[in-house]
Parts: C-alpha cells; sequence; structure tokens
C-alpha cells in the first residue's frame, strides 16, 4: 500500500512509519515541524533496509495539515491507500490555556483531510485518538465504556470521532479506524527513534528521562491521595514499538473493509507515577529525586484498558513490558544529549527533496 502518515516525524508517526515500512508499504510523511525534526527522515532511512530492490518508498514533505492548497493538490495527484492522522496537539495542561489552538488543529484540520479525502474517494483513514474520550472508571475501559473527556484536548479527539462517524455514514464506502492509544512510552530500541518534545514534556517518562540526565532537579508528582495501591495515579503504559505495531495490523485488517472500527491499544495493566520511578531507576542505575505536589486538574485516578478486543480481531499483543520501556527510554535520553543540534527547518532532506508532479517537495527512500 502507499501512505500518507500526517504528522509523521513525530513520536507516534515515526515509529509508524518505520513499521509500515519494514511491512512492504510506502510511506510519504507529512509535518510541519512544530514538534518534531526532519532530521527524523534520515533516521527512519537508516533503520530501514529492504531487502529487495523493490522496496517500500519513504518520502517527506514539509507542511500543515490546515493548508487547504497544499492538502487538494496532495490528495488530487497521488492515490494513497489510506492516510494515518498523527497531526495534532496532544498536551492536556495546555489545551486549557488555548482550547481554541486545539480545536483548530485537532478538529478543523482533520475535518479538512477527511473532507478532501472523501471528496477524491481515498478509501481509508486511520486517526489517532486517546484514551482521554473516556470517563473516569475504577474498572478497565472497554471500546463500549462511556466517555466523558475531561479537558479540551480529550474533547477535541471525542467531537473528531463523532464527525468522522458521521461522514462514514455519509459516505458508507469509507473506512475510518479509530485507535484509542492509553499511554504510549518508551522509544525504538535502536535508541534512534524516541520523543522529543519540544519544552517541557508533557508525558511522564520524557519528564523522568530528563530528571535522570539531570537537565531537570526533581519529578513533580501530582497527587498522593488517589484511591490507588500508593495513592499515585494509575495509568496503562504501551511501548510505542507495540503501537506502531497495532496501527500496521489494523490498517491492514480494515483498509478494503468500509465501516467504522474502533480499538483501544492498550497492554491492560496499570502502573503508579511510583512504580514508573522504580522501573526507570533499575534502568538509569540511580535514585531518582521526586516531589509530591497537588492533584492535576482533569488528572483521573486510574485508567487501564481493556485490550481484549484488539486482541481477538487483530491477532494483536503488547509484548514489551514496563521495564523496556524505561531501558529504551534511557537510551533514546543518552543518545539525545550526545546528538549535535540539528536545524529543524532546513534539513538536507528538504534540500536535496525533488519537486514531483503535484508541486510538492518529495524525497525518495
Ligand atoms: N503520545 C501520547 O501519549 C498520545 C496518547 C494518545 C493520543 N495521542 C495522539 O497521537 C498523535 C501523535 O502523537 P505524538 O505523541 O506522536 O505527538 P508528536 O507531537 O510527537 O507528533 C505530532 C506531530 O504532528 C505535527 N503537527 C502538529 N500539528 C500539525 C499540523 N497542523 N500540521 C502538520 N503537522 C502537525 C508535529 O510537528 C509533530 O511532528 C496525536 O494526535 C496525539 O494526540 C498521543
Amino acid at each position: 500500500m502507499k501512505i500518507l502518515l500526517t504528522g509523521g516525524t513525530g513520536y507516534i508517526g515515526s515509529h509508524c512509519a518505520l513499521a509500515l515500512l519494514q511491512a512492504g508499504h510506502s510511506v510519504t510523511l507529512l509535518d510541519n515541524l512544530s514538534n518534531s525534526d526532519a532530521a527524523v527522515v534520515s533516521r527512519i532511512r537508516q533503520l530501514y533496509q529492504p531487502q529487495s530492490a523493490e522496496a517500500a518508498e519513504l518520502s517527506f514533505i514539509q507542511g500543515d495539515i490546515r493548508d487547504e492548497v497544499l492538502l487538494e493538490r496532495l490528495l488530487s495527484t497521488q492515490r494513497y491507500d489510506a492516510v494515518m492522522h498523527f497531526a495534532g496537539l496532544k498536551a492536556v495542561g495546555e489545551s486549557w490555556l488555548q482550547p481554541a489552538d486545539y480545536y483548530q488543529h485537532n478538529f478543523n484540520g482533520t475535518l479538512l483531510l477527511a473532507s478532501l479525502m472523501q471528496k477524491h474517494q481515498l478509501p481509508c483513514l486511520l486517526f489517532s485518538s486517546s484514551a482521554t474520550v473516556y470517563a473516569a472508571s475504577a474498572t478497565a475501559l472497554d471500546e463500549q465504556s462511556p466517555c466523558a473527556p475531561a479537558s479540551p484536548y480529550g474533547r477535541s479527539k471525542y467531537f473528531v470521532e463523532a464527525m468522522l462517524k458521521d461522514l462514514q455514514q455519509a459516505n458508507p464506502a469509507f473506512s475510518v479506524i479509530l485507535l484509542r492509544y492509553f499511554n504510549p512510552a518508551g522509544a525504538h530500541h535502536s535508541a534512534l527513534l524516541g520523543e522529543a518534545p519540544c519544552g517541557t514534556p508533557n508525558n511522564l517518562l520524557p519528564f523522568v528521562a530528563e530528571v535522570a540526565s539531570g537537565q531537570r532537579d526533581e519529578i513533580q508528582v501530582f497527587g498522593d491521595d488517589y484511591p490507588t495501591a500508593d495513592g499515585t495515579g494509575v495509568r496503562d503504559y504501551i511501548h510505542v514499538e507495540d503501537v506502531a505495531q497495532g496501527h500496521v495490523l489494523a490498517l491492514q485488517q480494515h483498509q478494503a473493509e468500509p465501516g467504522v472500527h474502533l480499538y483501544n491499544l492498550g497492554r491492560g495493566q496499570g502502573y503508579s507515577v511510583l512504580q514508573v520511578i522504580q522501573a526507570f531507576e533499575q534502568s538509569c542505575g540511580r535514585v531518582l529525586p521526586y516531589r509530591i505536589t497537588t492533584r492535576r486538574p482533569g488528572d483521573l485516578p486510574s485508567t487501564v484498558a481493556c485490550a481484549d478486543k484488539a486482541q481477538q480481531l487483530l491477532g494483536f499483543t503488547a509484548r514489551r513490558d514496563l521495564q523496556q520501556m524505561t531501558d529504551d527510554a534511557w537510551r533514546w535520553q543518552q543518545q539525545l544529549q550526545q546528538r549535535p543540534v540539528v536545524q529543524p527547518q532546513l534539513s538536507p532532506i528538504t534540500d536535496k527533496a525533488t519537486t514531483g508532479q503535484d508541486g510538492v517537495k518529495h524525497e525518495p527512500c
């Protein structure tokens, strides 16, 4: 297949790009580089070692999903078999401060993309949704569990899901795959791909990694009075390479199957903040300082997936455990600090790229 990945140089998109290439699918990455670096494209290429002359191709376009002219040109000239849509903003806390940005990028961006896909009869859209759409629950969340997103970010995901269901109903040939990720964590085992947020990390593992590497003084633990075993929040962490594998399986299963296909991507096992810190201490070999502070508004005590549906229908199992996530995250963090700083806007990839018939820059693999 030939797949367009919006947000393709980001954390999850880059791992999915590699997994798709390794599964034999050609990949175009579209990203505005607002939270990633074009050097990611070279690292994906470095990791992808084609076994035959008929290898899958990798190309990169720098652009924004809200750019209608660009999208129109791209989708009207390229026959993609599917779009995996990762581009968007993802910080719960920031979404309270800048809700309009979240609805602009996440909702309006997806509406434009999906509308143009339908206009040009592209068959399949896979959307990165999130466990933040669910209501609080003391038990594992399955795909039928009630939704009640507690932040503008979660609501942007929930509204997009509803909008895509409506578009699918009006266009029954369309396949919509909704993947609700729980807490993607870790990095590629090569330490060449991983999470490199611009500014303060929003997710726990990158923050812990920065404390472990001495960039930050201490970990803030938001609340130790939740009704959990040690009082700190519990989340279902899933290795990012397992997340990528889930995408390949979901796409291969449903790309040509019209309808709405909804799955959780989690492991079905929760870990508290303190357990994550302990696992990271094992990985980096030192005690990590932390401080208990007050709860953050909107944080739930515990969010754990029921992962049965993906296992039964896709044959998906998240194989990597928490220790592997923290080991890989620590290796990635160490690499990050050794790597020279790359200018994100002026990468050799863009310089070397050729301009295709569609008028956009392409970089063949
Ligand atoms: N990482 C998580 O914990 C998590 C959990 C649940 C859902 N998700 C969702 O998965 C998707 C990918 O997340 P991620 O962790 O890889 O984030 P990320 O920030 O690493 O990747 C997103 C990419 O999209 C790009 N981007 C943002 N706005 C864009 C726009 N308007 N046009 C083009 N590119 C744009 C960024 O530059 C970045 O490379 C997001 O939609 C996020 O909401 C992530």
